[in-house]
């Protein structure tokens, strides 16, 4: 039940001997970026915590990526290897304006091929990182094009076919931030009042190091690890004032879905989606993300007395997974490392240090977004997700490279319904067109209000069938329809589709 894929930090490690790659012991990103702990590491579940990685904020105008495998402390003295294409365990935040032009050099010194895709824009064809345009290790990749979208939280990460899921796992993943003249008329809070979040569960080995391994359960289930991991670091904290914070997140597991909350119960208030913000900010209990999804957040900790912790943790919930009787507990003995599914987990510390006086003022009114009618839909397509012995198919196929399964003529309207009837849940990722949620029967029955605006990603339960529309008016050429648990991905749970 040994699956080629699985990768242990040993074999990681040869690997990167074999192709000649020094591991830059020493160079250690977090220590770089200050995160020697000036403030003193915590101690918190019996493990220490550091401050929050805040990854740097780089233009797109000419920006150069250069993925290779490198070390990082990834906890208070903990080292690990990584994968990464900056110099920290995730990339740089890119941050661009809507309408500028992107110049990106992909540079590959990994030992193995990669792509950068970028999640959530819509570039032309050859730009959008195809697994198709992977290249070899000691080759690179130019990207050029303009950035069409509306502000929001969008992001970056391998798609290499068959890698893509150790690849993001060990660091090839990171922001692509949007702004906007509309979004910058609302007085959102801004500079050191916003913060983003890009969260992992990852497992370690017996010295720290991340440890990668897909076995028995965990090739039907996807990857499950049991620590949280924020920007790269190992559920790390992060100091702010008594204020209205804006917190971008995205769930960047592989397979892990999210039930975010604060610890002290104060609401969340989702101001944005996938693609950018809502018409109107909902404050909810809690928010669910499912892998690749992302939540534009407001928080106030303007009650909250200095000196006080919070939590932004995931709630426990009862794992949409099925059939996990048989399967699960047998196949567990050998299998299952990680926190199960639903499982209760911390994921930072908000640390309140100052007591700020500030007027907190969410907007009322967010973005205008045109709605999709079901009645302007020119055609409607189903998609079945199935997961059967240890196959990932969508209507029945595993990708392939080369075949298109699916034509879309240009400037279209269509309805995709995704279907579910296998017993593990799919995150369903549609490139080159952005999505509404219109429907959803069977599980959960409803659209959830996280799932409102501009979408690319939507969580698809056993038993259910969720319909989307969209309009195929970005670009002609071949681009993918997939899950984005990274283990179903790399196992073939892809389609091609052309836009034609
Ligand atoms: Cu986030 Cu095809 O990927
Ligand atoms: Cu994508
Ligand atoms: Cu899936």
């Amino acid at each position: 039940m040994e699956n080629e894929r699985r990768i242990g930090r040993r074999e990681f490690l040869e690997r990167s001997a074999a192709a000649g790659v020094i591991l830059a012991v020493g160079s250690s990103p977090l220590l770089a970026a200050g995160m020697s702990s000036s403030a003193g590491p915590q101690r918190s579940g019996g493990a220490l915590n550091g401050m929050l990685y805040q990854p740097p904020r780089v233009s797109p105008d000419g920006l150069l990526l250069r993925a290779r495998q490198a070390t990082a402390e990834i906890a208070p003295g903990v080292h690990s290897p990584i994968m990464t294409w900056g110099d920290g365990p995730v990339g740089p935040t890119i941050e661009a304006r809507t309408g500028q032009r992107v110049t990106i050099r992909l540079e590959n010194d990994l030992g193995e091929p990669t792509i950068a895709h970028w999640h959530g824009l819509r570039p032309p064809e050859a730009m959008d990182g195809h697994p198709r345009f992977a290249v070899d290790s000691g080759r690179s990749y130019d990207y050029d094009f303009e950035v069409g979208e509306r502000a929001g939280t969008y992001w970056y990460h391998s798609h290499a076919h068959m890698r893509t899921a150790p690849q993001v796992y060990y660091g090839l993943a990171g922001l692509f931030i949007v702004r906007d003249d509309v979004e910058g008329g609302l007085g959102l809070p801004s500079g050191e009042r916003e913060l983003s979040l890009v969260l992992q569960d990852k497992l370690q080995d017996a010295s720290g190091g991340l440890a990668y391994g897909v076995r028995g359960h965990q090739m039907m289930e996807g990857f499950l690890g049991d620590t949280a991991f924020v920007n790269g670091v190992r559920y790390p904290r992060v100091e702010v004032d008594s204020a209205l914070y804006r917190i971008r997140v995205l769930a960047a597991s592989n397979a892990r879905i999210y039930r975010l909350a604060l610890s002290n119960g104060a609401p969340l208030v989702l101001i944005g989606s996938d693609g950018g913000l809502l018409e109107q900010p909902v404050e909810l209990p809690y928010v669910d993300l499912g892998t690749g999804e992302r939540a534009d957040l407001l928080v106030d900790f303007s009650a909250v007395p200095a000196g006080t912790t919070v939590r932004l943790k995931s709630l426990a919930f009862a794992s949409p997974a099925r059939g996990m009787g048989m399967m699960g507990r047998g196949m567990g003995m050998i299998g299952q490392q990680g926190l199960p599914q639903g499982a209760e987990l911390d994921i930072l510390e908000f640390v309140v240090t100052r007591k700020v006086r500030e007027e907190v003022r969410v907007p009322r009114g967010l973005a205008p977004i045109e709605r999709l009618r079901r009645s302007g839909a020119d055609r409607e397509r189903v998609f079945r997700f199935d997961s059967m012995m240890m196959n990932h198919t969508i209507n029945n196929r595993a990708f392939e490279m080369s075949r298109v399964d699916e034509r879309v003529p240009f400037g279209s309207t269509e309805i995709w319904r995704f279907v579910n009837e296998s017993p593990f849940p799919h995150p369903v990722h549609m490139h080159a067109a952005h999505f509404q949620v219109l429907s959803r029967t069977g599980g959960r029955g409803r659209v959830l209000p996280w799932e409102q605006g501009w979408k690319d990603t939507v969580l698809v339960y056993p038993g259910e069938q969720v319909e989307v529309i969209s309009k195929f008016n970005a670009y002609r050429g071949i681009f993918l329809l997939h899950c984005h648990n990274l283990e179903h991905e790399d196992m073939g749970m892809m389609m091609n589709f052309a836009i034609e």
